[in-house]
């Protein structure tokens, strides 16, 4: 199978890696559409995109706002969910519930409702891959509801692959890929974080948001694949 002439929705698409995964996508042909929660974000990810890509501005926690980007893009072949929104340490104990439930807006309940409103316009031989994490498996102290989101959205990819046949649903499983989501952390402290992180590698090295892409592009062509959390995290869980 290949992407030629298939409509992809990358909701997350204007960075890290669903900006790599649009891009890789419109190499391999397909009519790409991504989306930013800002329009000046947009520019700047079109920029970097071949010719023929679009944008939509999508903040996933607006409902309205994701009817109107299905009924606006039309037939999709293929939907990935990269978006995610900035998270901090969160540990149970000292963080009130209004603060935790939050966390899963974007993550979890953002891609339930992408998913819901995506529906009525998938192609025949459709595909949606979302995104969890090692997170799932492997939490840090201060993550425990982040951890849930990502075993949650496991747990979604499983059972929407069930529901929603033939329709395929996949998710991808990233370790540390180097993206501006780590942007936050200041530069000199970032190398070394990446470095002390690398080194809890099998690789020895943390990921790239083109390594991500690759995966996301394979998910989407080969249709023998369905109900798969594909884990790309250079040993990380097994090191
Ligand atoms: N990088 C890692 O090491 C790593 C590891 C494991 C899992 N992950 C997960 O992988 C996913 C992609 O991460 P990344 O590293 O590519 O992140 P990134 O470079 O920060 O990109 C995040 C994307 O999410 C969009 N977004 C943020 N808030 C949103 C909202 N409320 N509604 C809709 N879109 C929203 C951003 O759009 P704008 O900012 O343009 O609005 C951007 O396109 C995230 O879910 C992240 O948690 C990342």
């Amino acid at each position: 199978m290949s992407l030629t002439d298939h409509r992809v929705l990358v909701i997350g698409g204007s960075s890290g890696m669903g900006l790599a995964t649009a891009r890789a996508a419109a190499q391999a042909g397909a009519a790409v559409t991504i989306t930013s929660t800002a329009a000046g974000h947009l520019d700047v990810a079109l920029a970097a995109l071949p010719d023929g890509c679009a944008g939509e501005v999508l903040d996933l926690r607006d409902e309205d706002a994701l009817a109107h980007l299905f009924d606006h893009v039309g037939e999709l072949h293929h939907l990935v969910i990269t978006a995610g929104d900035a998270v901090r340490p969160s540990p149970l104990a000292g963080t009130p519930l209004h603060e935790l439930r939050p966390l899963l807006d974007v993550r979890f309940w953002g891609a339930v409702a992408a998913v819901q409103h995506a529906l009525p316009h998938l192609a025949a031989g459709a595909s949606i891959t979302l995104t969890s994490g090692t997170i799932a498996e492997r939490p840090a102290p201060g993550s425990g509801v982040m951890a849930a989101g990502a075993a949650a959205i496991e747990g979604l990819t499983r059972g929407l692959a069930v529901e929603l046949a033939p329709v395929r649903v996949n998710a991808v499983r990233p370790g540390v890929v180097r993206t501006p989501m780590w942007d936050a952390v200041p530069e000199q402290q970032r190398t070394a974080v990446f470095e002390a992180l690398a080194s809890r590698t099998l690789v020895g090295a943390v990921g790239t948001a083109e390594q991500i892409a690759a995966a996301h592009v394979y998910l989407m062509e080969n249709d023998f694949v369905t109900g798969t959390v594909l884990t790309l995290d250079g040993g990380a869980l097994l090191a």
